[in-house]
């Protein structure tokens, strides 16, 4: 028997950190877009694991790669070789069109493989012109490390750790001109998401995007991308870069749906730039460890063999049908809803916790991001179903709601 919902909160209120906003249940199974608690009501996941679940909870391809994959090895250094590791480097290379053949670089989780990106760039900035700053995005989002939170744009998430890492300026998303006059003779590189999640799903049009890309040439910057969030067929395509029609980067990096729930993150680079990279100047202990692999691996088979990207773009033409239908239904409520692929906003005109809090007692589980914007990640194998039940829960909370 699991312990109570409320049993579970006491000891979290005693002996473990508050500095996460946790509703009070305690998830003890999940399966595709459902999750189950200890008293057995059973919720609609259109956020599964926050990006994690881009297969939905415990596929099943994953839990038999990691059952079969633990039986055999779990960790060894990363002194050694191993196939999965090798095997998932060249999947992942062979996807990032226009990058030549990019090799990959392991890690643990998102701002891991921000703080690789930032690492690699200053390297090859040092060693082409003496180059060392970073140009980030103003609301983009890179994690909770020091450099990365660094380059994450928002005073807000950094106030409290100066000093920061010194050496970062900042642009506003889709501004050529700011990019133009940032891009000074010592920036070693331009990073950002091309589409930002948590400042609430803003893409980077195409034509900005072209015009990074050509700035950066032209100063001998590097172009890097930033798809923790974005990627791996959340768009559509395994790269939101390839969804926008946008020019690839130098440097990319992927973490959250990559292991289907296990924690690995990854970055590739253009070989010449990896090249970098010399034994000794950086690494992780539990890196891509052969069972982070194998999930990964299995992730990929399931979005190949499943046929996921194609339906990414349909459930994703559904579910932006469906969020403007609650639009012309609460015009004074919804004041924007911005979509790509499976990665959708529906910014409110009013704060959004109480609507995802209330969401919740319903059975729907969203998130809300700044403030006003509800944030939907379904995992990419949901059905019309499933979108249109959650389409539902959320036009009858919205019409209970005082906007
Ligand atoms: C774009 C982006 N980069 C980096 C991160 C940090 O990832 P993690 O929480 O795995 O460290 C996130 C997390 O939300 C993200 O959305």
């Amino acid at each position: 028997m699991a312990l109570s919902s409320q049993d579970t909160q006491k000891l979290y209120e005693t002996y473990v950190f508050a500095n996460y906003g946790r509703a009070p249940l305690n998830m003890v199974r999940g399966e595709g877009s459902y999750l189950w608690d200890a008293e057995g009501k059973r919720y609609l996941d259109l956020l599964p694991g926050l990006g994690v679940g881009g297969l939905g909870h415990c596929p099943p391809r994953v839990v038999a790669a990691l059952r079969e994959q633990a039986g055999q090895l779990i960790h060894i250094h990363n002194n050694y070789l191993w196939e999965q590791q090798a095997r998932l480097g060249e999947r992942l290379s062979k996807h990032s069109t226009g990058m030549g053949t990019p090799k990959a670089f392991f890690c643990n989780s998102g701002t891991e493989a921000s703080e690789a990106g930032i690492k690699l760039a200053r390297l090859w900035g040092r060693a082409n012109g003496n180059r060392f700053k970073i140009v980030a995005l103003e609301e983009g989002f890179h994690g909770r490390t020091l450099g990365a939170l660094t380059a994450t744009g928002q005073p807000k998430l950094q106030a409290g750790f100066e000093p920061l890492v010194p050496g970062f300026a900042y642009v506003p998303i889709n501004d050529v001109k700011a990019l133009e006059a940032a891009l000074t003779p010592e920036v070693a590189a331009f990073m950002c998401e091309p589409v930002q999640g948590e400042g609430g799903i803003n893409p980077c049009t195409r034509e900005y995007l072209q015009a990074a890309r050509a700035l950066c040439d032209k100063r001998k910057a590097l172009l890097l991308y930033d798809e923790v969030q974005c990627g791996l067929g959340r768009t559509g395509d395994i790269y939101a870069y390839q969804t926008l029609g946008a020019p690839a980067p130098d440097i990319l990096w992927l973490a959250k749906a990559l292991g289907g729930g296990f924690p690995i993150g990854a970055m590739l680079a253009r070989p010449e730039i990896a090249a970098e990279l010399k034994p000794g100047t950086h690494g992780t202990t539990y890196g891509g460890n052969p069972l982070a692999c194998a999930a990964a691996l299995a992730v990929l088979d399931s979005i190949e063999q499943e046929k996921l990207l194609p339906h990414v773009k349909a459930m994703g033409e559904h579910l932006g049908r469906g969020l403007h239908a609650l639009r012309e239904r609460f015009p004074k409520k919804i004041k924007d809803i911005r979509r790509i692929g499976l990665m959708a906003a529906l910014d409110l005109n009013f704060p959004g916790v109480p609507v995802v809090a209330a969401c919740r007692d319903n059975g729907l589980l969203i998130n809300c991001t700044h403030d006003t914007v509800l944030r939907f990640l379904p995992a990419m194998n949901v059905a019309a179903a499933q979108l249109d039940e959650g389409l539902a829960i959320l036009g009858r909370v919205l019409e209970q709601t005082q906007g």
